[in-house]
């Protein structure tokens, strides 16, 4: 199930982001994730989950914390256009629907929101990342990037356009 984040879910939300980082970004640049401070990013989280500009919502299975998704309007985009900041989960909790379910739940707030557009910006080494954005509806808009020493690619998809399994908001 999917809920919205509040300020005392912090060190959960940053325990999984550990733990994703690792799996997803463990060969790739191992100092960045050693580079995470548990304290800080729980901080982080707690004022993204306050930040009435952005959605931060949490999939939960049997009642813990498997994956977060962070969205919200672009700051590098045109107005009408949204931005998935992340969808991270627990590799255990891979493969079990949770992370359509909240791209979709991105997507439907974005549209709430009078963005037509959503972009993503996904590590082009990422290729199970890019394979599940391809699947739900995103596809490359030529947009090349640099993140954390890491190149990436941005994914766009219409917030509006015809999907399967949509979820309300
Ligand atoms: C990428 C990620 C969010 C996907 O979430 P998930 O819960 O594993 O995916 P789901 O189970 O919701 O899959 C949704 C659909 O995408 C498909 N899919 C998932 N991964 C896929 C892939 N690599 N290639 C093609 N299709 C894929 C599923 O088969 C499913 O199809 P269906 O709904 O038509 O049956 C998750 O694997 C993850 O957290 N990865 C590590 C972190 C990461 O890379 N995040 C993205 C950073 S930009």
């Amino acid at each position: 199930m999917l809920r919205a984040a509040g300020a005392d879910d912090g060190p959960a939300i940053a325990a999984v982001q550990q733990t994703a980082w690792r799996a997803t970004y463990g060969d790739l640049n191992p100092a960045m994730v050693d580079g995470l401070d548990p304290a800080r990013t729980a901080d982080n989280w707690a004022r993204a989950a306050a930040d009435p500009a952005r959605r931060l919502r949490l999939a939960e299975r049997d009642a813990k914390v498997v994956g977060y998704a962070l969205s919200g309007p672009a700051e590098s985009e045109p107005p009408g256009v949204g931005e998935l900041d992340a969808v991270y989960l627990l590799p255990a909790a891979h493969g079990l629907g949770a992370g359509r379910l909240l791209v979709e739940d991105a997507l439907t707030s974005l549209a709430g929101l009078g963005c037509d557009e959503c972009v993503a910006w996904v590590v082009a080494a990422n290729t199970r990342a890019r394979g599940f954005y391809e699947h739900v509806g995103f596809r490359p808009d030529g947009g090349r990037g640099i993140w954390r020493g890491l190149n990436t690619v941005r994914y766009r998809a219409s917030t509006t356009g015809a999907r399967t399994k949509r979820v309300s908001a």
